[in-house]
């Protein structure tokens, strides 16, 4: 099957930017009515009947693993679960994914720069890495205090982690965009796209004032630069 064109309409959403073609999918930012959505879609690239593979979802919790499985059977996807830490992803091969898609889940870890060199390990040359990752100043503030009081005080010196024993919350850990971008770049990276996201007012006082989150797009390798215009020369 080949890839939709942008501009087309799936299921209600327009399609956009065309972000990664690979084998077994493309994937495509929505755009609506006014403008690029903080969505992606991906359109796997079969024929009818057809079942994807060598797809791998990889958590270190248990639970989220077995949730993946279950909508994957539901769906009747094929889909390989792994069980494993971010920083290490000993247990996959080398030069063996087209696609990694890195939801915001490094707030869990102390360091990053290892997952960003895990990542860059296992990418074939051309791969890519959308990655996604809170706005370093969301932790300026106390949230919770934030949420008590309405009110947005600085009170953290960054970086900062924020241990929530009490609830069972796991620790947060934030991260400098030095690590963050800085770190994808020093693995071997081509950073050839940055968004930010907000997220609902009602989720976060700080979306009001600023994008909550960061999403980057990187390629394993070298990226072709746009020709220069007369203009530039
Ligand atoms: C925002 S959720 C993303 C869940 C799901 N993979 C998705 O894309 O919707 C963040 C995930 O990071 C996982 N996680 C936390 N620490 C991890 C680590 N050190 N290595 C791998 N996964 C980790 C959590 O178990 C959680 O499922």
């Amino acid at each position: 099957m080949r890839a939709p064109e942008t501009g087309s309409e799936i299921d209600g959403f327009r399609l956009g930017e065309l972000l990664h073609v690979g084998t077994m999918a493309s994937i495509y930012r929505l755009v609506g009515p006014k403008g690029p959505l903080p969505l992606i879609m991906k359109i796997p690239r079969l024929g009818a009947g057809e079942r994807s593979a060598n797809v791998v979802s990889f958590d270190l919790s248990d639970e989220q693993l077995s949730r993946d499985r279950e909508v994957a059977d539901r769906e009747g996807l094929a889909l390989e679960c792994v069980r494993g830490d971010m920083a290490d992803l000993s247990a996959l091969s080398s030069a063996s994914f087209d696609l990694i898609f890195h939801p915001v889940s490094n707030v869990f870890v102390s360091d990053v720069r290892p997952v960003w060199r895990e990542c860059f390990r296992v990418l074939r040359p051309g791969g890519q890495l959308l990655a996604g990752f809170m706005n370093p100043s969301f932790f300026l503030f106390d949230h919770d205090e934030a949420e008590r009081t309405g009110m947005l005080v600085v009170k953290h010196r960054l970086p900062y982690s924020v241990r929530r024993t009490a609830d069972l919350r796991p620790t947060e850990f934030s991260h400098s965009l030095e690590d963050q971008i800085g770190g994808q770049i020093a693995a071997g990276f081509s950073v050839v796209g940055l968004y930010e996201d907000h997220w609902l007012d009602g989720t976060s006082p700080l979306n009001r004032f600023s994008p909550v989150a960061i999403a980057t797009r990187a390629v394993k390798g070298d990226v072709e630069q746009p020709a220069a215009a007369d203009g530039d020369r």
